[in-house]
């Protein structure tokens, strides 16, 4: 099998990774890719925001099948323009790409299906005033309708501070359209989890559970980032919550989408809290989580390109997706200034190094290569997972 990934961070290093070790894999590329990937699969630039690019790029190539890492061109519906063309692709629709793409839409799908979730305050549109004076209890969260990569949403028990984040969010400069709506909702209390499955829309196979860590500092301290690293292990998701997160949340969501009409392949990402109630749905991302996957990837015991194909096709029934047991953790090395304003261009020292750390693994995410020499070129650097 040939395969095209599409995405340029971290996560796609990952996954290009362990792609690799399918032995039903012949050839992978990677669009855009990074200069990390680029030792192991053929890196070809590539415009995210176009699907018809990605479209004309996987039927040259003679693509068996493409997997989409970042959300952007999911929610751009470049599964609908391969579709369309008869092309295979592992991710959803446009249409289903929605749970992700519209913090709204995702809301009102839950409360539609009776899935749990923190209840709605308000939804503010551009114009409106924030009207603070309901009976709604502090904190609130405050969150952008549309993507905003991690930056839309505010926790907080002040009404000064949700005045000034609605007023950044509605004046268009920094959010464009995603902030022209806003959500404001109850905040829960508990620890999260991250819940991601593989899924043909009927039978899906989970990954690991993982759990994400989104301050930027030590000691929970410092801005909400897209994630500064993850760990894996299962203890934090012990079989009685398994079950009561399938029942209450995985398969009310997937029967949802059937019911409308929405058909999903792909990876489906439910951000949970779990709370002293049971687990309630903070999110859906309609992809595989960043850093997740790097802690999660290396703990598949099962032939992972498979596994994608069936799902592209819908015949994932039946296929058993094994876990190694134990634990896995990655941890993100981000540029300094990151998330606000990340240095860029310092050397890397020391890779090599960390390569030859047994069970050690290094994916790349913001790296330049120059010669031999590879520098910093983005927030998010370096993820080291064991
Ligand atoms: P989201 O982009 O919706 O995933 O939100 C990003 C992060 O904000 C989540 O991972 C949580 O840490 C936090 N968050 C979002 N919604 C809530 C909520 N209702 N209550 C508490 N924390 C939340
Ligand atoms: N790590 C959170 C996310 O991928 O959205």
């Amino acid at each position: 099998m040939k395969i095209l990934v599409i995405g340029g961070g971290g996560r796609e290093h990952a996954l290009v990774w362990r792609l690799k070790q399918s032995a039903s894999v012949e050839k992978i590329w990677c669009a855009p890719g990074n200069d990390g990937i680029a030792r192991e699969a053929t890196c070809i630039p590539l415009d995210l925001k176009s699907p018809v690019a990605a479209a004309d790029l996987a039927a040259n190539l003679g693509a068996d099948l493409t997997i989409i890492g970042p959300e952007l061109p999911l929610v751009l519906g470049v599964a609908d323009e391969f579709a369309s063309r008869g092309l295979a692709l592992l991710g959803p629709a446009k249409s289903a790409a929605r749970l992700e793409g519209s913090k709204i839409f995702a809301k009102r799908f839950l409360e539609r299906h009776g899935i749990p979730t923190a209840v709605i305050y308000d939804i503010i549109n551009k114009g409106q005033l924030f009207s603070a004076s309901r009976a709604a209890p502090w904190p609130r969260v405050i969150k952008a309708d549309g993507l905003c990569a991690g930056k839309g949403v505010l926790v907080t028990d002040s009404e000064r501070q949700a005045r000034a984040f609605i007023e950044r969010l509605f004046d268009g400069k920094e959010f464009g359209d995603a902030g022209k709506q806003v959500l404001v909702e109850e905040a829960l209390q508990g620890e999260e989890l991250s819940y991601i499955i593989l899924t043909d829309g009927e039978h899906f196979i989970p990954m690991a559970p993982a759990r994400d860590h989104k301050r930027a500092y030590d000691n929970d301290q410092g801005p909400n980032t897209g994630g500064m690293g993850a760990y894996s292990t299962d203890s934090i998701l012990p079989p009685a919550l398994e079950t009561e997160i399938v029942a209450k949340i995985v398969r009310p969501t997937l029967e949802g989408l059937r019911v409308e009409g929405i058909p999903y392949r792909g990876f489906l990402y439910f951000g949970l809290m779990l709370t002293a109630e049971g687990p309630k749905v903070l999110e859906y991302n309609c992809r595989l989580g960043d850093p997740e996957t790097e802690a999660v990837l290396p703990r598949a015991d099962f032939d992972f390109a498979e596994a994608c194909r069936l799902a592209a096709v819908g015949t994932l029934a039946g296929f058993q997706a094994n876990w190694r047991h134990g634990a896995s953790v990655c941890v993100v090395i981000a540029s300094e200034g990151y998330p606000v304003n990340p240095k860029m261009g310092a050397e890397i020292r020391g890779l090599e190094d960390a390569e030859r750390v047994p069970g050690a693994v290094v994916f790349h995410a913001g790296t330049k290569r120059e010669g031999s020499t590879f520098r910093t070129s983005g927030g998010r650097v370096l993820i080291l997972s064991a």
